[in-house]
């Protein structure tokens, strides 16, 4: 066994990772820089206008430490809610009351239909017990496999490239999407990769922005911009098209091949399959959610261990201990706990979903304040993840607070994937995939910042880079 170690790991064996990644963390002592937060609340124009350019610095500082926020909203109440008792009543306890709003259906209804996301009521329930099989251990494990080689492909593709200036963002939103493509389809996204990126990026450049009539009127008015959005969004839903008659025209197979295969043939006791539009709505869900936030999230993780080299050191040492024999989802997480840190380090700091909006649909209490129905509920992972009262340093990077043996993190204070019934199907997905192609990577390369300049995070629908940094790649081995 020892004999077959590099000196690299021999030098760098983890002992007691806690306690080591602990004196990395006090080494590298990295704060990410964010954009400063307001200063009170903003006139509702500015705030209208703030919200399409970017949200994160719309909650003052009081944000950050009170438990609940009220505030007026073009005519209705607004409550961001911090404490744990407020977001159990509103999120699981009694999520029943709660609902999709009108703004998020009217922005996400073009580009995933009435898949899993958007649905609700019988209809959610139906799907969610139709979708659950699709995640279920035996899928997650054709995940890693899938993940192992293709991360092994792309970086060799990396090694052809280049390594002098790399775009990260680029190399992991492509990966995410081949991955993505691969479980749900067994197919190379190739052919397609250029026309799905494109309609996601055009799409959200030009229509994912709120406007203040998506806040305003109720669902099912129409409003110009729907139509707009929904012509916007054609060119993902025709490249989808295509996808999916290529991969329907192969017989299902029995165990099934991919997501494709369980999703076709799903049904549970007394539910009729998907039809062909539900199918194909269900597909954009998966497509859609799975593979961008992923690739956020490993993006902000590249970027951070980038200025945090001691603790990159350690992600590297784990990789090397560890070895390059193919993986099950379980092996992923139980034997990278460092990488695993820090992939929900920086879920904590750059959360991609920063906000979980709900409307009330009936009048409730929460937290001893009445809620009339109409109510927005906005649990928001951007200020919980750097509430005062949850976190100590909350600004600092420090993925030790995700290792065993540190002080367990509270229930509700870590919610980059939503609690509760509508809890992110994919959330152990996208937590495999990106925990393995980190340590992945840093097993072949040290990754450097090219320049020094600061990367503020920008949130609209999704938290991402203001600028796309370079990184040099320096070879391990
Ligand atoms: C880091 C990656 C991801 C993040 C941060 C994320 C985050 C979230 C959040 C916050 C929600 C909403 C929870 C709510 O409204 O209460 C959600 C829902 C959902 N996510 Fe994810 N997600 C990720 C990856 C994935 C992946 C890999 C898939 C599928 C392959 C996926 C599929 C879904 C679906 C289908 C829903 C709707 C669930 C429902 O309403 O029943 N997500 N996700």
């Amino acid at each position: 066994m020892l004999l077959g170690m590099s000196t690299a790991t021999l030098a760098h064996r983890l002992h007691d990772p806690l306690t080591e990644l602990r004196i990395a963390v006090a080494a590298d002592a990295l704060v990410p820089p964010v954009p400063r937060p307001v200063t009170g609340p903003l006139p509702m124009l500015r705030l209208l206008r703030q919200l399409r350019i970017n949200a994160l610095p719309t909650w003052a500082e009081p944000a950050y430490e009170l438990d609940i926020v009220e505030r007026p909203f073009l005519g209705r109440t607004s409550f961001l809610i911090n404490a744990p008792e407020g977001i159990r009543r509103v999120l699981v306890d009694n999520a029943e009351a709660y609902g999709r709003t009108p703004a998020t259906i009217r922005i996400l209804a073009p580009m995933i239909g009435d898949g899993l996301f958007l649905a609700t009521g019988e209809a959610w329930r139906r799907q969610r017990r139709l979708v659950a099989p699709a995640f279920a251990p035996r899928a997650l494990d054709l995940l890693a496999r899938v993940t192992d080689r293709e991360t092994e492909r792309a970086i060799d593709g990396l090694r052809r490239g280049g390594l002098g200036a790399v775009d990260l963002l680029g190399f992991v939103q492509r990966l995410a999407l081949e991955i993505a493509g691969r479980t749900l389809f067994s197919q190379a996204m190739t052919a397609h990769r250029e026309a799905v990126r494109e309609g996601i990026a055009a799409y959200g450049e030009r229509w994912a922005r709120p406007g203040a009539l998506d806040f305003f009127l109720p669902d099912g008015w129409p409003a110009p911009q729907d139509w707009l959005r929904r012509a916007g969004a054609q060119k993902w839903r025709r490249t989808l098209a295509r996808i999916i008659a290529e991969r329907a025209a192969v017989p299902p197979s029995d165990p099934p091949a991919d997501l494709f295969d369980v999703l076709r043939s799903a049904a549970g006791d007394g539910d009729a399959p998907f039809t062909e539009a539900q199918l194909a709505d269900q597909i954009a869900t998966l497509l859609l959610a799975g593979h961008e936030t992923t690739a956020l999230s490993l993006f902000w993780s590249f970027h951070l261990l980038a200025s945090a080299p001691q603790v990159q050191a350690l992600v590297a040492a784990e990789a090397d201990e560890v070895g390059g024999a193919t993986p099950t989802a379980a092996e992923v997480l139980a034997s990278r706990p460092v990488a695993l840190a820090v992939v929900k380090e920086a879920l904590r700091l750059y959360p991609p979903a920063f906000t979980i909006v709900r409307v009330a649909l009936r009048d409730d209490v929460v937290m001893g304040k009445p809620v009339p129905a109409g109510a927005l509920m906005v649990v928001a992972p951007w200020v919980l993840h750097r509430h005062r009262k949850l976190w100590a340093e909350p600004a600092a990077f420090d993925p030790g607070r995700f290792m065993p043996g540190a002080p367990p993190v509270d229930r509700y204070a870590w919610l980059p994937f939503g609690i509760g019934p509508r809890v992110c199907i994919g959330a152990q997905f996208a937590l495999v995939e990106a925990t393995l192609v980190l340590s992945r990577m840093l097993a072949r390369f040290r990754v450097e910042p090219v320049d020094r300049r600061p990367v503020l995070p920008v949130g609209v629908v999704t938290v991402y880079p203001e600028r796309n940094p370079a990184f040099r790649l320096v070879p391990r081995r």
